[in-house]
C-alpha cells in the first residue's frame, strides 16, 4: 500500500515536471506578457487546483491591472494586500493553504503572484518547489516578451516617423517644385521687362535706322517735281522712281519686323545659326554704334559649323546686353577723360571650342574695376544712373545662358577693357 503511495507520488511529480517542461518550451517563443499568464494561470490550476489566483504585473516599480483566477476575486483587495505586505521573494498565505511568489527575470520585479486554496495543501512544499522553477522561466519569458514589445513600439514608432518623413518629403518636393516654378515665371518676366527697357533704345534704334531711307525717299519726291518742270517725267523715269521708293520702303518694313521679331519671345528651343544670330542683331542696332562712333567687328572661322540649340531671341537678348554694356562704358570713358576721344571698339568672335562653341565678346573701354568686377551678374546691381541702367542686364543674361541654355558666361578684365564669353554645348536637337 505503502509502495503504491509512493508510486502515485512518483508519478505525479513525473507528470508535474513534464507539464513545467511543456511550459518552458512555450514560454521560449515569442508569446505576449498576457499570452504567458494566462499559461501559468492555466498551468497552475492544473497541477495544484487552487481556488484563487491572483497576478499583479509591476512595471518600473508601479502595479498595473491585476489578473485573477476566478474572474470574481476581488482584485483591488487582493492586489493591495498582495503588494502591501509582501517583502521576501515568496511566503506563505494567510489561510495557510497557498504561497505568494516574487516574479524576477534579469534583477527586475516583473510581478506578483498569489495562488490560494489547494485542493491538496499537505502538499504546499511540493508546490511550491515547483512554482519556484515555474516562476524562474516566467520571469525570463516576461522580461523577454517586455523587450520584444518594446522593440516593436520602437519599430512602429520608427515606421510611423518614416511615414512622416515621406509625406513631409512630398510636400516639400510639392513646394521646391512651385518655388521653382516660381522663379522660372519671375525670370521669363525680368527677361521680358529688361526687353522693355531696352525698347526706349530700340525706338531711338529704328529712328536711326529709318533716317537714311526717310531722306532718300524725301529726296525721291522732291525729285518728281524736279523732273515734272523739266519735263523729264516719262514712263522709265516713274518705273525708276517706284523701284527706288519700294527698296527704301522694303527697308524701313524689313526694320520693324526685324525688331518685331526679336520682342516675341522664343517659345521653344531651336537649332539655330550663332553667327546668323549675332548679324542679325548687330544690323539692327549698326546706326546706333556708328552715331557713337563704335566699331563693332565680328570674327569667326566657318559660320556653317556654329550652331547651338536654344532659344535664339534671347540669345540675341544677351549679345545687345553685352554690347550696350560697352557702349555705356566708352561712352562714359569719353565723357570723364575729354581727351580720350578713342575709337571705341567692340570685337564678337564666334569659334568651335572642343565640344562647344564660344562668343567672345571685347572692348576697349578700360575694363571693370576689380572691387566690383564679382558682383556684376548680381541683380540690381549698377554703377549707373537710375535713368540709364537698373542693373539687371548681366542677371539676365547669365540666367539665360546657363539656367536656361545649359551654357557659361564668365568676364574678365583684359589689357584694354572688359571680355566676356559665353561657352554653349554645339547641341543639334
Ligand atoms: N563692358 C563693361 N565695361 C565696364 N563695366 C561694365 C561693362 N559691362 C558691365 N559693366 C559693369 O557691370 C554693371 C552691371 O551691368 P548690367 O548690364 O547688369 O547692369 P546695367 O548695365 O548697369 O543696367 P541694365 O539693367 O540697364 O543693363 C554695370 O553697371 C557696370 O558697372
Ligand atoms: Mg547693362
Amino acid at each position: 500500500m505503502q509502495e503504491e503511495m509512493n508510486m502515485n507520488e512518483k508519478d505525479k511529480k513525473i507528470a508535474d515536471y513534464a507539464m513545467v517542461c511543456d511550459l518552458v518550451c512555450q514560454l521560449s517563443s515569442h508569446i505576449s506578457e498576457g499570452a504567458a499568464i494566462d499559461n501559468i494561470m492555466h498551468l497552475f490550476r492544473t497541477i495544484c487546483a487552487p481556488s484563487s489566483i491572483i497576478y499583479i504585473p509591476i512595471v518600473e516599480g508601479r502595479p498595473f491591472e491585476a489578473m485573477t483566477f476566478p474572474e470574481h476575486v476581488n482584485a483591488d483587495a487582493a492586489a493591495a494586500d498582495l503588494i502591501g505586505n509582501f517583502k521576501d521573494d515568496y511566503a506563505w498565505t494567510t489561510s495557510g493553504k497557498g504561497f505568494r511568489l516574487k516574479i524576477k527575470g534579469r534583477d527586475a520585479l516583473l510581478g506578483l503572484i498569489e495562488i490560494d486554496g489547494l485542493l491538496f495543501s499537505e502538499y504546499r512544499n511540493h508546490y511550491l518547489n515547483l512554482s519556484l522553477t515555474i516562476a524562474g522561466a516566467l520571469g525570463l519569458s516576461i522580461s523577454n516578451s517586455r523587450v520584444y514589445q518594446s522593440l516593436l513600439n520602437v519599430n512602429s514608432q520608427l515606421e510611423k516617423k518614416t511615414h512622416e518623413l515621406e509625406q513631409l518629403n512630398c510636400i516639400l518636393e510639392e513646394q521646391v517644385r512651385d518655388k521653382v516654378n516660381e522663379i522660372r515665371q519671375n525670370e521669363q518676366m525680368l527677361i521680358q521687362q529688361s526687353k522693355m527697357a531696352a525698347m526706349g533704345e530700340m525706338i531711338g534704334a529704328i529712328a536711326h535706322q529709318w533716317k537714311q531711307p526717310l531722306s532718300a525717299l524725301s529726296v525721291n519726291i522732291q525729285d518728281i517735281k524736279d523732273a515734272y518742270e523739266f519735263g523729264e517725267l516719262n514712263s522709265e523715269y516713274i518705273d525708276n522712281i517706284i523701284r527706288t521708293s519700294n527698296e527704301q520702303v522694303g527697308f524701313m518694313s524689313k526694320t520693324v519686323d526685324d525688331f518685331r521679331n526679336f520682342f516675341k519671345p522664343s517659345k521653344e528651343m531651336a537649332v539655330f545659326n550663332v553667327v546668323n544670330s549675332i548679324k542679325e542683331i548687330l544690323s539692327m542696332f549698326t546706326n546706333m554704334f556708328n552715331k557713337n562712333n563704335i566699331s563693332v567687328r565680328l570674327h569667326y572661322d566657318d559660320a556653317g559649323n556654329l550652331k547651338c540649340t536654344g532659344y535664339p531671341n534671347e540669345f540675341k537678348q544677351v549679345i545687345l546686353n553685352i554690347i550696350n554694356n560697352s557702349k555705356d562704358a566708352i561712352v562714359s570713358r569719353r565723357a570723364k577723360d575729354q581727351k580720350a576721344h578713342f575709337e571705341g571698339t567692340v570685337k564678337i568672335a564666334v569659334h568651335n571650342e572642343d565640344q562647344d562653341i564660344a562668343v567672345i565678346i571685347s572692348d576697349n573701354a578700360g575694363g571693370i574695376p576689380e572691387a566690383i568686377i564679382e558682383r556684376v551678374f548680381e541683380p540690381y546691381f549698377t554703377t549707373k544712373p537710375s535713368d540709364i541702367g537698373t542693373g539687371i542686364g548681366l542677371y539676365m543674361s547669365r540666367t539665360i545662358i546657363e539656367t536656361n541654355m545649359g551654357g557659361r558666361l564668365t568676364v574678365r578684365n583684359t589689357e584694354d577693357g572688359a571680355e566676356f564669353k559665353i561657352t554653349m554645348n554645339q547641341g543639334i536637337l
